[in-house]
């Protein structure tokens, strides 16, 4: 198909692919996502309460929603929280189910009632289920190191105690194996309001008990904004070594309502979530002055994605009763591909990002509502970059093409190349003007396809009545690798260039 282009005649861009200087791997890591429990995230969108009897676990996640899911794909999942972490203990979530407590869980000075019936053993389950590595949050606000320590060693350690006989009670006789492990979370607000240095001690304190349990869990230091992290860093000095990746959240709140906004609030939008690049270099530049050499500390952007007002708890346009549910448009597609085009440049400093959240919540790509389920634009945006995952980014540069007000390109891209040929994913950013784009320095096997993500408005999303508003749809695309590709590209669009294999 070819893009329908109205307007004024389309400026070209030429976006040049340097396949010779690659920058690094992109880790399945940094297609992460994050379930917590909070709205109807966990109960309702991926866990089907109603179909709780007994004690039998099999079969309650929702088979839409999962197999929905495993297409996406989903190679991490965070869990149980965000703010929910730091109520959280685990030891309600296992056993049976009849017997599990209910209790008054917290997040987001939003009160939860959990009946606990998804728990440890359900959670990595669906991770197992999904192809997905697990990320565990832990407890610092009301837990302790010995709650967390239990933990860890109730999932990991293949040693016979009493905790792993439990577990093997419970059906589950070979360790879990979890690397990744979050010590607490927002700890500097939701998760006890400690200062810096306070939490860096408590910090110390839980990482040296944690790695006497399992000397190869991966620990996740709770960061913030730059202050906070350098401080954070600076208290520990000596004891850098405890810390493996450094958290730190974004959320984009700056462009206006979520599908009533103005021109100005489209591009504010996508200025912000371009501007997460430049908080994971600051971020990088911060742990490079304070542990240096000392130690290898990787970014774990564990919370990102937009938050628009309708879905605050609080201001004029707060939806009542709040549920963390928002609309989700082209324009909130196209700041997820800006996003992940940097997660690839920074692929050596970024080592894992959780979007917030997988299903109902804020960002989610999955939506529910009673038995209807259907993928939001954000969903096909990150489908259309599932063929950079493991793959080599390689620089993709913007040589000719329009400016937008800010002085920035209006079309940008993020290349890769690997086992399946080489990947460009273009996002043109113009609000009004479509594009013709040049992309040059492929070298395969002559085949190409494309897949476009595009709308007339780009307030345009999908919802329960219309669920497939927005659906990529095949591009046409001409050329060759030696005189390079062309593809015509409509304002506010996305769209994947797959190439054959280049060897
Ligand atoms: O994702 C929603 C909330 O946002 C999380 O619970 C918290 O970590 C953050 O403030």
């Amino acid at each position: 198909m070819r893009a329908a282009l109205q307007g004024p005649p389309l400026t070209v861009t030429t976006i040049e692919i340097r396949l010779d200087e690659p920058i690094g791997t992109i880790s399945p890591r940094l297609y992460g996502h994050f379930a917590e429990h909070l709205g109807r995230c966990c109960y309702d969108g991926l866990w089907d309460s109603a179909e709780v009897t007994g004690d039998h676990v099999a079969g309650r996640f929702r088979r839409d929603v999962v197999e929905a899911l495993h297409e996406l794909p989903v190679p991490l999942l965070r869990w149980p929280g965000g703010c929910y972490a730091d109520h959280y203990h685990w030891r309600d979530g296992i056993g049976p189910v009849s017997a599990r407590p209910r209790r008054l869980g917290m997040s987001c000075s939003l009160q939860v009632e959990d009946d606990n019936s998804l728990g440890t053993h359900e959670f990595l389950q669906l991770c197992a289920e999904l192809g997905a590595e697990p990320y565990l949050a832990g407890n610092v606000g009301t837990g302790s190191p010995q709650e967390l320590c239990d933990w860890l060693e109730y999932c990991n350690s293949p040693r016979d105690t009493t905790l792993t006989r439990e577990r093997a009670g419970n059906g589950r006789a070979a360790p879990f194996d979890v690397r990744l492990w979050g010590v607490g979370n927002e700890n500097w607000g939701c998760g006890g309001n400690f200062d810096a240095v306070t939490y860096a001690l408590e910090y110390r304190r839980y990482a040296t008990m944690l790695r006497h349990i399992d000397p190869s869990a991966e620990l996740v230091i709770c960061g913030e904004e730059d202050d906070w992290n350098a401080k954070l860093l600076d208290t520990l000095a000596a004891d850098v070594h405890l810390v493996d990746h450094l958290s730190i959240h974004t959320y984009w709140r700056n462009g206006g309502p979520e599908t009533g906004f103005t021109e100005d609030d489209y591009y504010a939008l996508l200025t912000e979530a371009r501007g997460t690049e430049t908080f994971i270099e600051r971020t990088a530049e911060i742990i490079a002055d304070a542990a240096g050499d000392k130690q290898r500390i990787g970014i774990a952007l564990d919370e990102w994605g937009v938050w628009h007002p309708e879905a605050r708890r609080l201001g004029p346009a707060s939806r009542r009763p709040i549920t963390y549910e928002q609309a989700n448009t082209l324009r909130d597609a196209l700041a997820v591909a800006l996003t992940l085009h940097g997660f690839h440049r920074q692929c050596n400093v970024l080592t894992l990002a959780n979007l917030a959240q997988i299903v109902n919540v804020l960002q989610a790509p999955i939506m529910t509502d009673g038995d209807r389920m259907w993928r939001t634009a954000t969903y096909h945006a990150l489908r259309l970059h599932a063929r950079h995952i493991a793959a080599t980014a390689v620089p993709a540069t913007t040589i000719a093409g329009d400016i937008l007000s800010d002085g920035s390109a209006a079309v940008t891209g993020s290349a890769s190349t690997g086992g399946h040929g080489t990947t460009i994913s273009i996002v043109n950013q113009h609000y009004d003007r479509g594009a013709e784009v040049h992309v040059s320095g492929t070298r395969g096997s002559g085949e190409a396809t494309a897949d476009l993500l595009a709308a007339d408005n780009p307030a345009s999303g999908n919802d329960a009545q219309v669920p497939d508003r927005l659906i990529p749809v095949p591009l046409s695309i001409a050329g060759n690798d030696r005189d390079g590709w062309r593809i015509d590209l409509p304002p506010h669009s996305l769209a994947t260039l797959s190439f054959g294999h280049n060897d």
